[in-house]
């Protein structure tokens, strides 16, 4: 049976629903994470509440009656769920399409497991085919602009301002052999506030919608 995109990224939402257990949900951003609050409002006599990587996830938890906590007011939570733009078998993501990767990359850091949720077109041997996007303070941005060309990208200014008040540099045609190296290497640009590459904390779980359902794969499986 084939399934459009739309149909497998609600699968996959709906299917991250079985990790839900109590307390409080970290939540990522984006159509595949917006599938996902719509089926959490389902159970969420179940939980605490959630914490929401971008003004937009937040105000779809509030309009579904979940309440959203700040994330310095709670100690940790059990599972952040969130889709990425691109992901591999070593469970090494890119994201940030939306803009919203460096709450992402925060809330997600406050999470015991990262479990993404994608459909198979996500699903690559390497990174990098999507552009790589990178949050930079504006005042940053054509010097970080310049060193990105220097590691043999090529950077295009998104017209979007993130949530934090920040720009977005699309690097286009970068080569990521080594994405744990790379996200590093990124981050130590002075007026990068975070970069896409989930790396050095990869997904723990990933659960990919699939023509033949939805298989889980899990981080040293
Ligand atoms: C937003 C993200 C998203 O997870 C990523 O862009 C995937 O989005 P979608 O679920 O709409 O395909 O990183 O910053």
């Amino acid at each position: 049976m084939s399934f459009t995109q739309d149909e497998l990224k609600k699968q996959v939402a709906y299917a991250a629903i079985d990790y839900v257990k109590s307390g409080i949900i970290g939540v990522g951003t984006g159509s595949t994470a917006n599938y996902f609050i719509d089926a959490l409002s389902e159970i969420k006599n179940k939980i605490d509440g959630a914490v929401a990587s971008s003004e937009t996830t937040a105000e779809r938890l509030r309009s579904h009656g979940i309440e959203v906590f700040d994330l310095n007011d709670i100690n940790g939570m059990d599972i952040y769920v969130d889709g990425a733009d691109e992901i591999t078998e070593h469970m090494h993501m890119l994201k940030g399409g939306g803009g919203a990767l460096t709450r992402e990359k925060i809330v997600a850091a406050n999470a015991k497991e990262f479990i993404c949720i994608c459909d198979e077109s996500k699903y690559v041997p390497i990174l990098g085919k999507f552009p790589l996007p990178i949050e930079v303070l504006p005042m940053a941005k054509s010097y970080v602009a310049r060193e990105l060309t220097k590691l043999g990208g090529q950077p295009q200014l998104r017209d979007f301002t993130t949530d934090n008040g920040n720009l977005i540099l699309d690097v286009h045609e970068l080569k990521i052999k080594d994405p744990i190296e790379m996200e590093i290497k990124i981050n130590q640009i002075v007026g990068v506030v975070t970069n896409g590459l989930f790396a050095v904390r990869p997904a723990n779980i990933l659960l990919l919608a699939t023509s033949d359902g939805v298989k889980t794969i899990k981080k040293d499986a």
